[in-house]
């Protein structure tokens, strides 16, 4: 699959979102437990959008491999570092990946490689979205952002300072992806 290009829909009727009426773009991030990188990922992309006034273009979640924090807001130490740079993740809350987010969402960005391959395994025939990891779709290096869960505020920093360049990257590539398909930049011919 090329995962460059936007995700092919299913029909409107086996999708809990209404596509006829729905056109943005969906993107899930997803780590192991949901409290650390992908509620930061989450929150970084949310403050990307908001700057660039393209929130209402995107429909933005956050998910975990695993259930072991199900409910549960993110870890203080994420909420910390994001509200130091004036972004609130404090009402996000833990939820574990389901089938039906293959179909939910075009891009499901993973953390690590681990985390990518929990989601190869679970995705169901009919998936619909791109997945992939997360540095690797928004920058082109195949590289894991680092699990901070038993390290201090200097990881979970350094993780906020990933994820906010790779969400200005994605911002860029995921809006003129769609642009592109939309018919806004004609092909290039080849000169014979
Ligand atoms: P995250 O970090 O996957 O970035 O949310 C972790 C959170 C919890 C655990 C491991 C990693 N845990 O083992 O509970």
């Amino acid at each position: 699959m090329d995962r460059a290009e936007p995700a092919r829909r299913q029909p409107a009727s086996s999708r809990p979102v209404d596509e006829t009426t729905d056109r943005r773009i969906g993107v899930l991030f997803v780590c192991l437990g949901n409290i650390c990188r992908s509620p930061l990922a989450e929150g970084a992309f949310h403050h990307v959008l908001a700057e660039r006034g393209l929130a209402d273009r995107f429909r933005v979640d956050s998910a975990g491999i695993s259930d072991f924090h199900e409910g549960e807001p993110p870890d203080r130490r994420a909420i910390a570092v994001a509200k130091a740079r004036g972004i609130d993740i404090s009402g996000q809350r833990s939820r574990p990946v389901q089938t039906g987010d293959f179909l939910d969402f075009d891009w499901i960005l993973a953390m690590d490689g681990a985390n990518l391959t929990a989601l190869d395994g679970r995705a169901p025939d009919h998936a619909t979205a791109h997945v992939g990891l997360l540095l690797e779709v928004a920058e082109g290096r195949p590289a894991a952002v680092p699990d901070p869960y038993y390290d201090g505020p200097a990881e979970f920093d350094a993780v906020l300072d990933m994820v906010t360049a790779a969400a200005e990257r994605l911002a860029d590539r995921l809006t003129q992806a769609v642009d592109q398909a939309a018919g806004g930049v004609p092909p290039k011919r080849r000169s014979t």
